[in-house]
């Protein structure tokens, strides 16, 4: 078991500032961090898997000491496979420590030699879920400062697929149209 090594799962369906934050901070803590990211879990993700892999590694590019990957089946088994001594998660709130604890007792049962480190993010977001940023990006609202910006633009293309086309047609609209007067003339 390497002592260096910990992993951060969870859904990150969007990463949010709040997820950021926490992999900063554990990449500071852990010689090497393993985001890894559920597979196959029982919700309907926004965001496909691919998506989600693709931000999470564009948001830690240069973060050289964190890895990102996926799991299926039990975390503690995925765990011993890349031999982490360590589970990351973030606590917000009182209200999370409920079901935290419940699920750091759990994987204790489980697997008794996986220690779980509870992690703190900054109190600026410690409002921030993924499932609220969906809800406020789903009715319209703005998620600025609660998502970093690959996120927003990601979530606006996913709402408003004109969005992904805006830059084009921009470009596009004066060419036709000088086609047209060019035909006329
Ligand atoms: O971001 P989330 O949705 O709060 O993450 C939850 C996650 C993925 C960490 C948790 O559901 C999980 O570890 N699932 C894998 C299955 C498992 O090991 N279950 C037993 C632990 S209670």
């Amino acid at each position: 078991m390497n002592k260096g090594v910990a992993v951060y799962p969870g859904s990150f369906d969007p990463p949010t500032n709040g997820h950021l934050d926490l992999i900063e901070r554990g990449s500071k803590m852990f010689e090497q961090l393993v985001v890894a990211v559920l597979r196959n879990s029982e919700k309907t993700p926004m965001f496909s898997l691919p998506e989600r892999l693709e931000m999470l590694r564009e948001l830690t590019k240069d973060l050289s000491n964190v890895r990102i990957d996926t799991f299926d089946g039990l975390m503690v088994e995925y765990a011993k496979s890349i031999d982490a001594m360590c589970v990351l998660r973030g606590i917000r709130a009182i209200s999370d420590y409920e079901y935290e604890l419940q699920m750091a007792l759990m994987n204790r049962k489980l697997e008794p030699t996986l220690e779980t480190v509870f992690m703190m993010p900054a109190v600026k977001y410690s409002y921030v879920s993924s499932r609220l940023v969906r809800e406020v990006a789903q009715a319209g609202g703005p998620v600025k400062d609660l998502v970093p910006e690959v996120v927003e633009q990601k979530l606006h293309e996913k709402l408003d697929p004109a969005y992904k086309l805006r830059d084009t047609q921009l470009i596009e609209v004066p060419i036709r149209r000088e086609k047209r007067r060019k035909k006329k003339a």
